[in-house]
């Protein structure tokens, strides 16, 4: 990271998505853990929920963190098929994934339950990583910044600052997401730069310089240097390219 004055720590998570078995889980924790001392960059890995004990059993001790793909508002009760804030603290989440746009897309996640999600997620210590970011037809009507404005305001309603102060958010526009079309840097720093202000506006300006935004969408060994020299670019929220070792330990190393 080239910015001089930050002092926030960059974060590089890797989301797994609907990914390995438990044998493959637990083999590329194994080589991440390997490959990945003395990082500049904090590193998360968020497996399926079958993987979390798995991987949380294998990264043990190091510095490596543990995250959730996703979660439910409730701590408990009749809710088949839905994990609880308290079950990922439980088997050693420290991050949770939260309104990521395939979950919005395909699973009927709306701003307001990711402000439940959030509100759940902090009650019991966890540290989510909020998404949000625009589709292309919003980009091409411009509409960008209002749609981040509305995903902000809506998914972190009610929020007091120190609460804010405790999320990671993402930037990830969902025409870059597993596209292999990456935001350029300016595009991802434009965003960056307004999601700062806006949380400086509602939280002040401690809260928003302390706090992290990622950028996701197509993050590679080959893109992710330029994206992290970007002030306001803390990290990536990585996809496709964090299911191999290798790749995943070229972002994490920043493309130092
Ligand atoms: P991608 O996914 O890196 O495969 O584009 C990013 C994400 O969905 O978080």
């Amino acid at each position: 990271m080239s910015s001089s004055a930050r002092t926030r720590r960059p974060l590089a998570a890797g989301n797994w998505k609907m990914h390995k078995t438990l044998a493959e889980a637990q083999a590329l924790a194994r080589e991440i853990m390997a490959g990945c001392r003395d990082m500049a960059a904090e590193v998360a890995l968020a497996p399926p929920f079958t993987a979390l004990s798995i991987v949380a059993q294998e990264i043990s001790g190091s510095a490596i963190r543990l995250a959730a793909q996703d979660v439910f508002w409730e701590n408990q009760g009749a809710y088949t098929g839905a994990i609880s804030p308290g079950m990922l603290l439980d088997v050693g989440c420290r991050y949770v994934i939260i309104g990521h746009s395939e979950r919005r897309q395909y699973f009927g996640e709306t701003d307001e339950t990711v402000n439940k999600k959030i509100k759940a997620a902090l009650g019991v210590g966890l540290a989510p990583i909020v998404c949000i970011g625009e589709t292309l037809a919003q980009r091409e009507a411009q509409e960008t910044l209002n749609v981040i404005t509305t995903q902000l305001a809506q998914g972190l309603a009610g929020l007091l600052p120190e609460e804010m102060s405790r999320l990671v958010l993402a930037y990830e526009p969902v025409w870059a997401i597993g596209t292999g079309r990456t935001a350029t840097p300016e595009q991802a720093q434009e965003v960056h730069r307004f999601i700062r202000q806006w949380l400086t506006e509602q939280a002040g300006p401690e809260v928003a310089q302390g706090l992290r935004i990622l950028y996701g969408g197509s993050v590679t060994p080959d893109n992710i240097r330029e994206l992290s020299q970007a002030p306001d670019i803390d990290g990536a929220l990585v996809g496709g390219a964090s299911l191999k070792a290798a790749s995943f330990l070229k972002i994490v190393a920043m493309g130092e």
